[in-house]
């Protein structure tokens, strides 16, 4: 039978094996899960398969953030061995036609072009392909070179299964948005979720901040948190943002409480602390039961909620409480016909633990994207790109 693949032999799929990692253990799979349909697609038409990721955010090799841990999960879930190619971008004797059905290149960000959107770099990049395919919607909201330089060496480039079911979700939030409207932010790459935040004002009637989101705030507000995660650099926006909340009403809520220890390896030492009086030697590692409460009252009152960052160092069964007690009551609230999205490789990661992954009206594989979707309703790395 002919179809507009005919022609094709090998096809680059940029997918998003960010999987969140417990003592250098895959501890989610949901991000694999999820593109194993667009696979499956191309293996069907007798195509290559050449996946490309990022893990991490290392800047050169590093052996813990190596995407060969992928490669028995995924083989599992294919039911055919995945070829790993380590040394992709130096293999000057390549040929197309000697590829596994699938491979997999190492981690992408081993090499600081990626993140740079060098053109030379994605250009040795799409020697892989015939055609290009991205599914990696979680890191469509960055221009890098697999998603953003790699483009304008395709002719033919499509968007994988899961960023159109992506895509399609969000656009009918933003269709079936009710207010009161709750943003939940938590999480440590408070860097980037920064700027996404000021396009929810004017948009969400609350925004709660927990997590190592929370700690520019206290500091911004003239608190002492001691060794807990904050860039200096990020106070001035902080001020920014919290001078714009104001102007249009968006209340924005902090944790008034945490738990704090001298380490995280250190669970003995934990403490319940007001969080504007941590002490020099420890830090924050969840938020605490006065902060559950104020937040739980918001959530019970809010018609749509969407919710990307753990409220602590989740993964540690010691410091989860917040998170787990913040996913239960979203999703009680989706039980009394809120409307809720959870999004994030950390937050679902921590959802499915705690049993709960079912519970809500949409979960997104993607956090940061799914935050800066909502900035202009899109994302430019996917607008030229074709559906399957
Ligand atoms: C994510 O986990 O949100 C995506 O994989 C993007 O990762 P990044 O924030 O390191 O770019």
């Amino acid at each position: 039978m002919k179809n507009k693949f005919n022609t094709v032999k090998s096809v680059l799929i940029r997918v998003d094996f960010n999987v969140p990692l417990k003592n250098n253990k895959i501890s989610d799979l949901s991000r694999v899960e999820a593109v194993i349909p667009t696979i499956r697609f191309f293996l069907k038409l007798n195509k290559k398969v050449v996946l490309i990721s990022h893990l991490g955010r290392p800047k050169s090799y590093d052996e813990k953030l190596s995407l060969k841990k992928i490669i028995k999960p995924l083989s599992r879930m294919l039911g055919k061995q995945v070829e790993f190619k380590k040394n992709w971008l130096t293999e000057t004797n390549f040929n197309k036609n000697s590829l596994a059905d699938v491979t997999l290149l190492e981690n992408l960000r081993f090499h600081i072009d990626e993140t740079s959107n060098k053109k030379d770099f994605a250009k040795i990049i799409s020697r892989y392909g015939d055609i290009y395919v991205n599914d990696a919607f979680a890191v469509s909201h960055r221009h890098h070179a697999s998603v953003s330089a790699i483009l304008e060496f395709f002719e033919d480039k499509y968007m994988g299964f899961l960023l159109k079911k992506e895509l399609g979700h969000l656009r009918s939030i933003t269709k079936k948005k009710k207010r009161p409207f709750t943003l939940i932010v938590g999480g440590s790459k408070i860097g980037s979720k920064i700027h996404i935040l000021k396009s929810f004002v004017g948009i969400a009637d609350n925004i709660l901040i927990g997590g190592g989101m929370a700690f520019p705030f206290i500091k911004n507000n003239g608190g002492k948190i001691g060794q807990s995660i904050c860039i200096d650099d990020e106070l001035t926006i902080v001020s920014d943002f919290l001078k714009t909340a104001k102007d249009y009403s968006t209340k924005i809520i902090l944790p008034i409480d945490a738990f704090a220890v001298e380490k995280i390896e250190k669970v003995d030492t934990i403490k319940l602390l007001d969080i504007y009086k941590i002490p020099k030697n420890l830090m924050g590692v969840d938020i605490g039961p006065k902060s559950i409460n104020n937040f739980k009252e918001i959530i019970s009152s809010s018609n749509s909620i969407l919710w990307n960052g753990p409220m602590g160092v989740a993964e540690v069964r010691e410091f989860s409480t917040g998170t787990r007690k913040i996913a239960e009551y979203v999703s009680q609230a989706t039980e009394n016909k809120s409307y809720t999205v959870i999004g994030g490789g950390d937050t679902v990661s921590d959802i499915s633990r705690f049993g709960l992954k079912s519970k809500f009206s949409y979960v997104s594989t993607g956090g940061g994207a799914m935050l800066e979707y909502f900035k202009k309703n899109k994302l430019e790395t996917t607008a030229e790109l074709k559906d399957l």
